[in-house]
């Protein structure tokens, strides 16, 4: 089963409301939620104060937090508390990632592990028992908008022959247009921002996804 998760990034952030509402009018249910500190990655974006008022105004949204943050470690407690249903931390921001998908996990919230396209896949082998998901970035993570990576692809049979069955993301630069790499590759889940958002007809790619499987 293909699941679909918008990036709130590529949203009308003058009108957020109404742009969940759209949403939740395609069917779609689960909100990628993109959180920047301009150290891990040179942009800003949301904070957990936005996430706790999404989840209360939403409930029935289930929200794919995604920190791009050093030190994600003191955030995970705020960012569960604001009502994440899965909390995904990057692989870079430590040699050993393990203690703070300990935390997430103890905070009775998913987990998930990222990498950014130049690290290696190998690099999640030791913590595939340990999450929930994982989350290939086909773009340098930072901004909505740019080119998707094919050759990042390779990560995903590579975490499959390792014997991984739990849920794969694919987030940046996804459309309708690559989908069927991510598919063909073994990638459960696909996050889109612009292909998403900022279409004429989300409904239209909403059905789409849903008939690829
Ligand atoms: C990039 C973010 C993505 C981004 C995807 O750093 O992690 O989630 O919003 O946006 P598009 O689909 O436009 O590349
Ligand atoms: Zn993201």
């Amino acid at each position: 089963m293909i699941e679909l998760a918008p990036s709130l990034l590529a949203a009308d952030v003058m009108n957020l409301g109404r742009e969940i509402e759209r949403m939740l009018q395609t069917g779609v249910r689960i909100l990628h939620y993109d959180v920047m500190d301009a150290h891990f990655v040179p942009n800003l974006s949301f904070g957990p104060s936005l996430c706790r008022k999404i989840h209360a105004q939403f409930p029935d949204v289930r929200l794919d937090v995604h920190l791009m943050l050093d030190n994600p470690e003191k955030y995970v407690q705020v960012f569960a508390d604001a009502g994440a249903e899965s909390i995904t931390v990057h692989r870079e921001i430590a040699d050993d990632v393990g203690p703070v998908l300990e935390k997430i996990r103890a905070l009775g919230v998913k987990c998930g592990l990222s990498v950014k396209p130049g690290t290696g896949a190998d690099t999640l082998l030791p913590y595939l028992k340990q999450v929930d998901a994982i989350l290939i970035m086909t773009v340098e993570p930072g901004f909505g908008g740019q080119k998707f990576m094919p050759q990042q692809m390779e990560k995903i049979r590579f975490l499959r022959r390792a014997g991984f069955e739990k849920t794969i993301s694919v987030d940046g630069g996804v459309s309708l247009e690559n989908a069927p790499l991510l598919v063909q590759a073994g990638a459960t889940r696909r996050v889109m921002g612009t292909a998403f958002f900022r279409v004429p007809d989300a409904a239209a790619v909403a059905e789409a996804v849903r008939c690829m499987g």
